[in-house]
């Protein structure tokens, strides 16, 4: 059927004024389709919130094709922008929770933006929402009450709940521990393959990757595939280790670790290599993987599914 519901296109992007102009984003192009899981991986200052804000219409674009939700996005007037704004779902590190609002009443205060719904329809979602993401006993807490995967956890709540066609995540399980950093991308991930929403989720947890049916990888501004990405840096890392066995210093180096310190230097490379394998082979899977889920969900179809599995915290 239609489009991609996000398509960007030779996109550019500046900070800065005269001398001080800094070119951040150069000739960007991508293409996610409905039901996908994108990550997005970078070092810091590669230009990753100014991509997912140029695409949430959060920030102007400046030169090139942002198409979302089937709008263009250069140019675009208010009510453009305001439209495609109701379409997603945004989940920011800093979650920007009202701190006078408890967290149902933060959850519904997004739901107020759907002006279609009634007020008990809005309250009935918002706990749906919050007994999904494990968060039922909680809901009458303010933000300063709950810690800090707590307030995470309502902030994706709020992203969800006026379910939106995609969702923007930027670190959404920095503040996460390993479990509840889990928990909340399998939620997106569930919602993806059973709603068909499309996920973009910016992230520097390695432990998460293997929930992305692709990887792309941005650095100074410049977007590439994981795989070149990993190509280069294991290019960069063989030489540098070339030049370490000439000068034999590589052994020294070993030679010179105790036990306790080699071995944790084995379990480290162990792990990095089980996850990039991980990665591969999921990469392999990813096609019929997609297939049959999606056809599983149609089968049960319900939101009620993922209210499942979720630890209460
Ligand atoms: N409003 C702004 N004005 C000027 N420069 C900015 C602005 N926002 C970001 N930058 C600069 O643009 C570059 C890209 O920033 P961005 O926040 O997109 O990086 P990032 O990849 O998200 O980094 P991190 O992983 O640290 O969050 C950085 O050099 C940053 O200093
Ligand atoms: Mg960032």
């Amino acid at each position: 059927m239609g489009a991609a519901p996000i398509e960007i296109e030779g996109v550019n992007h500046f900070f800065g004024e005269g001398a001080l102009k800094r070119q951040i984003l150069f000739d960007v192009s991508a293409e996610i389709r409905a039901g996908e899981i994108v990550i997005v991986t970078g070092p810091s200052g590669g230009g990753k919130t100014t991509l997912l804000t140029l695409i949430g219409a959060l920030r102007h674009v400046q030169d090139g094709q942002v198409r979302v939700l089937g709008e263009d996005l250069h140019g675009a007037s208010a009510r453009v922008v305001g439209r495609v704004r109701k379409g997603i779902g945004y989940i920011f590190q800093a979650h920007n929770l009202l701190t006078a609002l408890t967290a149902v009443q933060n959850v519904q205060m997004a739901l107020y933006l759907h002006s279609d719904l009634s007020r008990t329809e809005i309250r009935r979602r918002a706990v749906e929402m919050l007994e999904a993401v494990g968060l039922g006993p909680h809901m009458d807490k303010l933000p300063k009450q709950m810690s800090g995967g707590q307030k995470q956890r309502v902030a994706i709540a709020r992203a969800l709940a006026g379910r939106p066609r995609i969702i923007l995540a930027d670190e959404p399980t920095a503040s996460l521990d390993k479990q509840s950093g889990r928990d909340a991308v399998t939620l997106m991930h569930d919602l993806a393959k059973q709603q068909g929403v499309t996920v973009l989720l910016v992230t520097h947890d390695n432990r998460i990757l293997d929930v992305a049916d692709r990887i792309i990888h941005l650095e100074d501004g410049r977007l590439s595939s994981f795989t070149a990405a990993v190509a280069a840096s294991t290019q960069h890392m063989m030489d540098m280790l070339a030049q370490h066995t000439r000068k034999g210093e590589l052994a020294g180096h070993v030679h010179g670790l105790s036990v306790e310190q080699f071995a944790e230097l084995l379990r480290e490379a162990t792990a990095e290599c089980e996850q990039f394998l991980r990665v591969a082979r999921k990469r392999k899977n990813q096609q019929r993987e997609t297939k049959r889920t999606v056809s599983r969900s149609f089968r049960r179809g319900s939101t009620k599914r993922f209210t499942q599995n979720r630890g209460a915290l």
